[in-house]
Order: structure tokens, then sequence, then C-alpha cells
């Protein structure tokens, strides 16, 4: 999905500056109308671009204005003039292509080319940053945006070193003031596999699964105890997505904080006394890979 919004945001913004060349050739031949035709699609389609980013498309202009005013001008990403000029060039755009008789002068399309090489200029810099972040953030992130649970799994085995890279990323978690509450009891057995796997109706992926990986926390030397189910929700995270950063798959079954379920899975693996399970997280291959859904919605972010 990121590497689409790359490509249309490049695509589009090619396509503003080549409107942009054919307002000017035009202005050239004296054909204003086609001008400031022109030099507002250059706009239109640099701001399009931008919006394209975030995930955001509509069919109408206004949508995508309204957008990029809201998103792009008022959190001072671009300098507040830019939304005056989009109206200006969007209402003589209206008059060039609608109204009948229309003149155009050659000094407010003069002026309208000049605003979309202003506006194209400042838009460009911001737009190639953005896409060297997206680049690097496809790298590094990937995991993150390709990670969807998996409940059924192959009947391959996980190898060992595999289990310990996990463990390794389970362990780099952050923790309240770094007190790591974690230890983490792996099972292969297909027949504890099975009794976890009834440790709650929507526990079944445990069933089959070559292995199943139980975070559980200490109840005792702990400096932050009221963190200690965020500290475990973080390491949880880590799992899974250093299982698909391995090509595994693995699904998160919440245990904590119901004490049936957590004595339940405590007495499946004999837990000592100040030992807490917290989650069970099968893993193995995937029978099946679904792309991840886009959850990503500009309406849930409210600038301050
Ligand atoms: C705290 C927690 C508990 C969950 N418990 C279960 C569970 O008991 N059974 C299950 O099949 N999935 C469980 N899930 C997985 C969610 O259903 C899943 O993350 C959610 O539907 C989003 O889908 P995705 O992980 O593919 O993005 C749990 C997830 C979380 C974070």
């Amino acid at each position: 999905m990121e590497e689409v919004r790359l490509d249309y945001s490049k695509y589009r913004f090619e396509r503003a500056e080549g409107c942009l060349d054919e307002s000017r050739d035009m202005f050239m031949r004296d054909k204003l109308l086609t001008a400031l035709n022109r030099s507002y699609y250059a706009i239109f389609h640099a701001i399009r671009a931008v919006t394209i980013i975030d995930g955001f498309e509509s069919k109408k202009h206004k949508g995508i204005i309204s957008h990029f005013n809201q998103y792009y001008v008022k959190t001072k990403i671009f300098p507040p003039d830019i939304s005056k000029l989009i109206d200006s060039a969007f209402n003589l755009r209206g008059y060039a292509d609608y109204k009948d008789m229309y003149i155009a002068s050659r000094k407010e399309t003069q002026e309208q080319i000049s605003n979309a090489e202003y506006i194209l200029t400042t838009i460009k810099p911001w737009l190639a940053k953005r896409w060297a972040e997206i680049e690097k953030e496809d790298k590094i992130m990937n995991a993150i945006f390709t990670r969807t649970s998996t409940r059924q799994f192959t009947p391959d085995k996980v190898e060992s070193k595999y289990i310990i890279k996990i463990l390794r990323a389970a362990m780099a978690a952050p923790s309240a003031v770094n007190q790591q509450p974690w230890e983490f009891w792996v099972s292969d057995d297909p027949e504890i596999n099975e009794r976890l796997s009834q440790a709650t109706p929507y526990a079944t992926p445990a069933k089959n699964a070559p292995v199943v990986i139980v975070p559980c926390y200490r109840t005792n030397d702990l400096a932050a105890p009221m963190m200690v189910e965020i500290d475990m929700a973080i390491c949880a995270e880590n799992i899974l997505l250093e299982a698909e950063e391995l090509g595994l798959g693995a699904v998160m079954l919440g245990i904590a904080p119901l004490e049936d379920r957590m004595n339940y899975v405590a007495e499946i693996l004999k837990l000592p006394e100040n030992f807490r399970p917290f989650m069970l997280i099968p893993i193995g291959y995937p029978v099946s890979k679904r792309p991840q859904e886009d959850r990503y919605e500009p309406a849930k972010i409210h600038t301050v």
C-alpha cells in the first residue's frame, strides 16, 4: 500500500509539472483560457500528490482542496497564502472553463502561472523528503504494515533459531522503569497446546500451532507493578512483529486479566507461584497470507 501511494504521489507531481509546462506554452500562444485551465490543474495535481500520501482520495476537487487546507496548511506544513492562491486558481479556472464569453487578461493569466510555479516549488522539496522517508520506512517498518493475525498454521516446525530470535525481540521491549517483568514458557507439545487452546472459547488457534509462546510476568520485585500489563502488551507486540519479519505468522490470544483463564493456563504450565500468564501466542508458518487492511484515518488525528 505504501508503495502504491508513493508511486501515485510521484506520478501526480509529474503530471503537475507537465500541466505547468502546457500552461506556459498556451500563454505564449495567447490561448489564455487554456493556460488558466492548465495552471489550475498543475496546482490541483500537486496537492493531490500530497494528499495521496495520507491515503486521502476524493472525486470532488473541493474535497481534495479542503483536506489539503485542513491537514497541510492549517497545520503550518505549507504557508497560509497557499490556500488563497488555490481558491483563486479554482475560481478562475471555473470562469475559463464554464463562463460564456469570459475574457481572460494576460495579467491575471500570468499571475496564475506564477502562483502555480510558487505552489509547485513550495510543495516539491516537502514531497521529495516524504518520498525518501516512505522509502526508508518501507524498509525498516515493513512488518508493522504487513502483519496480520495468523490462526491457521502448516504442520512445519519452527526452527529453534527463529524462536530464539523472537524471544530476543520480546525481551528488547521497553518497560516501566526497565523492570522487565517477563519470562516465557514455550510449548511445542501438541497435547499441551491442545489443552491451552481450551483456555477460552477463542483460543482454538493454539490447537494445531507448532509452537505456543506464553509470555508470563512475575508478581514480586516489581518497581512499577501497576504498569506490568502495559509492559507485557508491548513485549507481545514485539513477538508478533518479529514473527512477521521471519516469514512466520502469529496471533495474540487474550488471557490476562481474567483470573479464571490465568489460573487455567498457570495450572497447565505448572507456573511458579510468583508468575502469572499474560497471553497465548501460537506461532507457525501461515497456511495463507492476506494483505493488511488500511486502518489509517486522518479524522482520528486532532491537531492542537
Ligand atoms: C488483547 C488481544 C486479545 C486477543 N484475543 C484474541 C483471541 O482470543 N482469539 C483470536 O482469534 N484473536 C485474538 N486477538 C487478535 C485480534 O482479533 C486481532 O488482532 C484483530 O482482529 C485485528 O486483526 P489483525 O491482528 O489481523 O490486524 C486478540 C488481540 C489482542 C490485541
